[in-house]
C-alpha cells in the first residue's frame, strides 16, 4: 500500500519504481492483440499507462479486458514507472506506467450521454474541429446540466468550483481578520424579507411560511443583540419568474452586517478592501484554475483599482445622459443601462469593478435608511463587475417608528415582521451591511456568460434536478 502515488506526482525521478495509481480511464486504445494504452486521469492530471503482453505477468486476455474497458471507468493500476525517449503527447505527465495489474473498481456505461473531451472544448476548438471534418457532438447547456456529474469532470468546471471556494474562503478569512464572525439564520420564515412576491411559499405545520429570500432581517436582529459585526454564508431562495443568464432560484448569499459609528461609508470601505483582497487572491492563488477556465471559456482578466471607484447614482445617471442614453433619474437602472454605464466607467476610469451609491429611496427595500439631506435618496449602494450587479448594500433604518412607516409605505404586512420591528425597541445601534451573490461573483470574474456555469447543481424556474 505504500506504493500508492497521485498521478500528479508521477515524475521522471520515480523511474523504475513500483507504483499503484487510481483514476479514470480517460481514453483506451488497443494496438493489435498484444498491447493497449490507457490514459489515466486523476484530479485533472493524466498519465499514459501501457499494457503489453509479458510472460508470467500480462496475458492476452488481460489486454483484451483492458481494450474493452469503457471510458470514464474507475481503475486501480499496479505497475512501474518508465521514462520514454520521446515526449508524450496527450497526457500531462512525462512518464509512463508499465501495467502489471489493473482492476476496474467502478465501471462506466459503454456509451455516456456526454463525451468529456467534447464537453471540454472551447467554441473556437469546436469550429476548427468541425471545419476539419471531425465528428463531434456539440454539448448544449441543457444536456450538460441534465448530466451534471459528467459535465463537472471537465477541467474548466473543476476550476470554476475551486475558484468559487476560494472566494468563500477569502471572504471568511478577511472578515474574521476585521472582527466579524459567522452566524446562521433561519431559512424558514413567516414572510418575505425583501418585499415582493418572489418567495417560495410552504405550509409550516398549518401556518403560512416561506423559504428565506435573504438573511436580512435576522442579521440585523443579530446586530440588535450586540454581536457587532457578523457574516453569513448560506443558501438564499428566490422564486424568480425571469429566466435569465443571471438569476437562480437558489443561490449562495454572502451576507455582512455591522454596527457603524458614523455612516455607510464604513460599510463601503469593507466592500472595497474585501473585494480587492478576493480578486488579488484569485489572481495569485488560482492561476491554474483560471487558466483551465480560460482555455474553454476565454476571458480577459478583470480590471480593478487598488482603491475601488465610488460614483453617486446621480453621477452615473449624468454619465448615461451625456452618452445619449435616456434614464429615469429616480428610477432603477435596468440591465441595459447597467451594462452601458459599466462600459462608460471602464472607458473613463479604467476599472470594471465599482460602487454606485446614494440610490433613489423608491427603488430600495423598506429597511433602507433615507438620506437626511434629501429623502428622495437613500444611504444605499450597488456594486458592479463588468456592468452587472454582484452586491447590494445600505445603512438600515434602526428607529422602530420610521421602520414601521417605511414598511407600511412599501405595502408590507406588518404582522409578518412584528418581531423584527420589536428588536429595534430595546435600543438599536446604527448599522449597515450588504449581500453578495457568490455565483455572480464567480460568473463575472471569469467572464462566463451564464450563472448556471457557476452553480454546482443550479436551480432555476425550469430546473429542480439533478
Ligand atoms: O440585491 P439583493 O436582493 O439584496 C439583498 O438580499 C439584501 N438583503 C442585501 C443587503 O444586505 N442589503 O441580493 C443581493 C445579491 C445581489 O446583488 C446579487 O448578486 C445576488 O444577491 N442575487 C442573485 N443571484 C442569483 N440569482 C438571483 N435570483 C439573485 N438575486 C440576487
Amino acid at each position: 500500500l505504500n506504493d500508492w502515488v497521485k498521478v500528479k506526482s508521477l515524475t521522471p525521478e520515480l523511474e523504475g519504481q513500483a507504483v499503484v495509481v487510481n483514476g479514470r480511464a480517460q481514453t483506451i486504445r488497443a494496438v493489435g492483440k498484444n498491447m493497449a494504452f490507457v490514459v489515466l486521469r486523476e484530479s485533472g492530471f493524466t498519465v499514459q499507462c501501457v499494457v503489453t503482453v509479458q510472460p508470467d505477468a500480462v496475458s492476452r486476455q488481460m489486454v483484451k479486458y483492458v481494450a474493452n474497458l469503457s471510458r470514464e471507468s474507475m481503475v486501480d493500476i499496479q505497475g512501474f514507472v518508465t521514462v520514454p525517449s520521446v515526449p508524450i503527447k496527450g497526457a500531462t505527465q512525462q512518464v509512463e506506467v508499465q501495467v502489471k495489474k489493473l482492476y476496474c473498481v467502478g465501471r462506466a456505461m459503454p456509451t455516456l450521454p456526454i463525451n468529456i473531451e467534447d464537453a471540454a472544448r472551447s467554441d473556437v476548438e469546436i469550429e476548427k474541429a468541425v471545419q476539419e471534418g471531425e465528428q463531434l457532438v456539440r454539448v448544449n447547456q441543457d444536456t450538460r446540466l441534465n448530466n451534471r456529474v459528467l459535465d463537472l469532470r471537465t477541467p474548466a468546471n473543476q476550476g470554476i468550483f475551486r475558484i468559487q471556494y476560494q472566494v468563500e474562503r477569502i471572504f471568511r478569512q478577511f472578515l474574521e481578520s476585521e472582527g466579524f464572525f459567522g452566524i446562521h439564520t433561519p431559512k424558514l420564515m413567516p414572510g418575505s424579507s425583501e418585499g415582493g412576491a418572489a418567495v417560495f411559499r410552504l405550509d409550516y405545520k398549518g401556518q403560512p411560511a416561506c423559504l428565506a429570500q435573504s438573511p436580512q432581517l435576522h442579521k440585523q436582529m443579530a446586530i440588535c443583540a450586540d454581536f457587532g459585526r457578523v457574516f453569513e454564508i448560506g443558501p438564499v431562495f428566490r422564486a424568480e419568474d425571469s429566466f435569465t443568464h443571471r438569476h437562480l432560484c437558489e443561490f449562495i448569499g454572502l451576507d455582512v452586517e455591522m454596527a457603524i459609528k458614523k455612516n455607510y461609508f464604513e460599510v463601503m470601505d469593507i466592500v472595497d478592501r474585501l473585494f480587492v483582497t478576493v480578486f488579488d487572491s484569485l489572481n495569485r492563488d488560482c492561476e491554474k484554475e483560471l487558466e483551465a477556465v480560460g482555455r474553454q471559456y476565454p476571458f480577459e482578466p478583470l480590471k480593478y483599482l487598488r482603491n475601488t471607484l465610488r460614483l453617486t447614482f446621480e453621477e452615473g445617471i449624468q454619465m448615461l445622459k451625456d452618452a445619449g442614453h435616456e434614464v429615469d433619474p429616480l428610477g432603477d437602472l435596468n440591465t441595459e443601462s447597467e451594462r452601458k454605464l459599466g462600459q462608460l466607467v471602464l472607458e473613463k476610469y479604467g476599472t470594471e469593478f465599482y460602487i454606485l451609491y446614494r440610490y433613489p429611496l423608491a427603488v430600495r427595500p423598506f429597511y433602507t435608511m433615507p438620506c437626511q439631506d434629501n429623502p428622495l435618496y437613500s444611504y444605499s449602494f450597488d456594486v458592479f463587475i463588468r456592468g452587472e450587479e454582484i452586491i447590494s448594500g445600505a445603512q438600515r433604518v434602526h428607529v422602530p417608528e420610521l421602520l414601521t412607516e417605511r414598511a407600511l409605505a412599501c405595502g408590507i404586512d406588518i404582522a409578518t415582521i412584528s418581531t423584527y420591528i420589536d428588536s429595534f425597541r430595546y435600543g438599536a445601534p446604527k448599522h449597515g451591511g450588504f449581500g453578495v451573490g457568490l455565483e455572480r461573483v464567480v460568473m463575472l470574474f471569469c467572464g462566463l456568460n451564464n450563472i448556471r456555469k457557476a452553480s454546482l447543481f443550479p436551480r432555476d424556474p425550469q430546473r429542480l434536478a439533478p
